[in-house]
C-alpha cells in the first residue's frame, strides 16, 4: 500500500529532485560511513575527513582515500543507481543531488548529477588550486604532490568546510522547483544536505524516503519506505513508461 502510494507519486511528478547518500552504493560493495565495514583502522570519518586531520598527517588521510578508491574502483552501479538514471530519462525535469563521492551515478547513466561533496576521482592542489582528474586506484606516491611542489588533496568537501557555493545554489534551486523529492540511503545527519527534505516539505512537496533503517527524517517524510534501495527503487519507478518490472 505504501509502496503503491509512493509509486503513484513518482508516476505523477513532473519535476523530481533526488538526494542520495552512501546507502545507495552499499549494494555495490562500497561501505557506508556509519554502517558496518565503514570504519578504516577504527577511525570514524569525522576523524579523517577534516582539514585538521590532513594538516596533521596527509599520508594517513591519503591512505584512507586510497583504500576507498580501491573499493570504489572495483564497484559497479547497482539497480538502485540504474533506476534513478531511468527515472531521469523519462522525467520532464529532474535533478539528482548526491553526497557520494564515488561517481557511480554517472557510471549508471545519470546526467543531471550534482556531486555536492566532490569526487574521489579528482585531486586539488593546496598551493596553486589546480583540479585534476585522477582515476588511478591509488596515487603513485603518498602523499601525492602537484608539479608546483605543493601537496595534493582529494577534491572533496571535508567536515568544517563549506559546500561549493554554485553547487549548493543549484541544489537549492532544484529542491525549490520540485514537486516530488526522493531521499535515498542517507542518515540525514550531515548539513546542509540534511535540510533539503525539510525545505521541500515546507513548500508542500511530498518527500519519499527510501532507507534500510529509520532516520531523523522518517517521521516527517510523506512516505518512508523501509528496505534496500537496489530493490525498492526499481519498484518505485515501475509505474512509468520505462517501467514494467515489479
Ligand atoms: P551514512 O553512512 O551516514 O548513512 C548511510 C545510510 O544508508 C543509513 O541511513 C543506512 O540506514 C542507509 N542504508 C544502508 N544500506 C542501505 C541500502 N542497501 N539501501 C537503503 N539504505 C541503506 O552515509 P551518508 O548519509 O551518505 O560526508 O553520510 C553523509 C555524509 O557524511 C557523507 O557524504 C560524508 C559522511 O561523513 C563527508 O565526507 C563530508
Amino acid at each position: 500500500m505504501t509502496l503503491a502510494a509512493a509509486r503513484a507519486l513518482v508516476a505523477g511528478a513532473r519535476s523530481i529532485a533526488v538526494l542520495t547518500g552512501a546507502g545507495i552504493s552499499a549494494e555495490s560493495g562500497v561501505p557506508t560511513f556509519r554502517g558496518p565495514g565503514g570504519l578504516w583502522r577504527n577511525y570514524r570519518p569525522e576523524e579523517l575527513a577534516t582539514p585538521e586531520a590532513f594538516a596533521a598527517d596527509p599520508s594517513l588521510v591519503w591512505e584512507w582515500y586510497a583504500w576507498r578508491r580501491g573499493l570504489v574502483a572495483a564497484a559497479r552501479p547497482n539497480p538502485g543507481h540504474e533506476a534513478l538514471a531511468a527515472l531521469e530519462r523519462r522525467s520532464a525535469a529532474f535533478q539528482l543531488i548526491t553526497q557520494n563521492v564515488d561517481g557511480l551515478h554517472v557510471l549508471a547513466g545519470s546526467r543531471a548529477v550534482i556531486e555536492i561533496h566532490g569526487s574521489l576521482w579528482r585531486t586539488r592542489c593546496v598551493g596553486c588550486g589546480e583540479v585534476r582528474t585522477d582515476r588511478t586506484p591509488a596515487p603513485e606516491r603518498i602523499p601525492p604532490h602537484c608539479p608546483c611542489g605543493s601537496l595534493l588533496r582529494p577534491d572533496v568537501v571535508w567536515f568544517g568546510e563549506p559546500l561549493p557555493e554554485d553547487l549548493l545554489g543549484r541544489s537549492i534551486d532544484a529542491v525549490d522547483a520540485c514537486d516530488l523529492m526522493l531521499v535515498v540511503g542517507t542518515s540525514g545527519v550531515v548539513q546542509p544536505a540534511a535540510s533539503f527534505a525539510d525545505a521541500a516539505l515546507r513548500r508542500g512537496a511530498p518527500v519519499v524516503e527510501v532507507n534500510l533503517d529509520p532516520t531523523p527524517l522518517s517521521g516527517r517524510a510523506t512516505i518512508s519506505l523501509r528496505g534496500r534501495s537496489a530493490a525498492l527503487l526499481p519498484e518505485l519507478i515501475s509505474g512509468g513508461p520505462e517501467g514494467g518490472k515489479s
